[in-house]
């Protein structure tokens, strides 16, 4: 399976992919990583890795414009499978239905809960005692398609959003990965939200 993998900033969620692959848990290539912003630092991580890269920037461009280029390059390096790792943009119905069910994004939370931006500190905020992580199919609207793995992560005493973020961060690198897998290998069926995982052979 070819990944195409969507970008931001630092990149340790696409670099935990690579690492998966590279340690062959994962059976899949990283067929391009795009990031919309140049100074992005998984970009060096793609560079060092001699890693297909590309930045496509979006400042200034329509969305439906902008997302129109992706397309092209995602399908140009034939990915099968798109991997929202840090993208901190919304994606538009055509982009989605350019790729029904092979769009995945990882949030730090446990969804539905604090979706959007500063998720971390929502919660940290919100005084929930557990909180964690979710890797989900992405539909039109934000954080909110059906979910394939979630893991979770106490919050504790004197907790602040950089520790809190790490501990989530740590269970992200697992989670992104296994959901992968689990796509790559054939075993997730998806009936409305619910998400079904066969047992493995
Ligand atoms: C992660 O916390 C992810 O859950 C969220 O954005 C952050 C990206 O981090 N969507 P990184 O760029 O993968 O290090």
């Amino acid at each position: 399976m070819r990944l195409g993998i969507l970008i931001s900033g630092r990149g340790s969620n696409f670099e935990a992919i690579a690492n998966s692959i590279a340690r062959r848990k994962l059976n899949a290539e990283i067929a391009i990583v795009i990031s919309n912003r140049a100074n992005a630092a998984g970009l060096e991580i793609a560079r060092e890795r001699g890693i297909p890269l590309r930045v496509i920037a979006s400042a200034g461009l329509e969305r439906e414009a902008y997302d129109k280029l992706l397309i092209e390059e995602l399908e140009t390096h034939q990915a099968d499978l798109i991997c929202l790792a840090g993208f901190m943009r919304m994606l538009s119905a055509n982009f989605i239905r350019a790729f029904p069910g092979r769009i995945l994004n990882i949030h730090p939370s446990l969804l539905p809960a604090f979706a959007g931006l500063d998720a971390q500190r929502q919660a940290l905020e919100y005084g929930v005692r557990i909180t964690g992580c979710t890797v989900h199919f992405v539909d039109e609207y934000l954080d909110s398609g059906p979910i394939v793995i979630q893991s979770a992560v106490p919050v504790l005493e004197g907790d602040t959003v950089k520790s809190l973020s790490a501990r989530i961060l740590a269970q992200e690198h697992l989670i992104y990965s296994q959901a992968i897998g689990y796509i790559v290998d054939g075993r997730i069926t998806v009936e409305g939200r619910r998400v079904s995982i066969r047992e493995e052979e």
